[in-house]
């Protein structure tokens, strides 16, 4: 399993239930690598979407300890297992890749499920109360890809990606 994430230069990825920042380059990133494939996120990332309405063209699975949750357009998950198992009967249906896509506590719990991670490095310090593990400082990871420097509205960022090497 794969995952996708923005983080800034302190592992940082939101603030208040939304984004930091707005880098369209990235949306359309993230776009692109998830179309057509399964999408995992925890019930607050869905939440702080437009509409709060799941993501076109993908297979949604949203994870939520509330049994009376259901989203129209999406698969509602009552835990991380079974957020895994849907993800891969999804996928085989699909013929997609699965991506994990936050937000925090779904990334901390699903980071041992995955060998790819697609990190996109913001080199600013954003105020934030949501973070992504340090993988920099994770043995278990190496950053195999990096990308030329990119810009927008005065933000230097890059594509990067990482790989689980142990
Ligand atoms: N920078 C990025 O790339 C990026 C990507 C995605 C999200 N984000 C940001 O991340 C922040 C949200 O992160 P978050 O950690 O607060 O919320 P979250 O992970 O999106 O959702 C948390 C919710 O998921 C459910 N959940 C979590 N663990 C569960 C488990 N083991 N079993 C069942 N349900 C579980 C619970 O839902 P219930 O309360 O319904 O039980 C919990 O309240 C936002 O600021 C968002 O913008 C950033």
């Amino acid at each position: 399993m794969n995952l996708i994430v923005a983080v800034d230069r302190n592992w940082a990825i939101g603030k208040d239930n939304r984004l930091m920042h707005h880098i369209p380059a990235d949306m359309k990133y993230f776009r692109e690598m998830t179309k057509g494939g399964v999408v995992v996120m925890g019930r607050k990332t869905l939440e702080s979407f437009p509409q709060g309405q799941p993501l076109k063209n993908r297979v949604n699975i949203v994870i939520s300890r509330r049994k009376d949750y259901k989203v129209k357009g999406a698969v509602v998950v009552h835990s991380v297992e079974e957020a895994v198992e849907t993800a891969v009967e999804e996928s085989k249906k699909c013929g997609g890749g699965i991506f994990v896509i936050g937000g925090e506590s779904i990334y901390r719990a699903m980071l041992g499920y995955c060998d790819t991670a697609y990190v996109t490095k913001i080199d600013h310090a954003f105020d934030a109360d949501t973070y992504f593990p340090d993988l920099d400082a994770d043995a278990e990871w190496e950053m195999t890809k990096i990308s030329e420097e990119q810009t927008c509205f005065d933000l230097e960022y890059y594509f990067t990606v990482y790989e689980r090497v142990r």
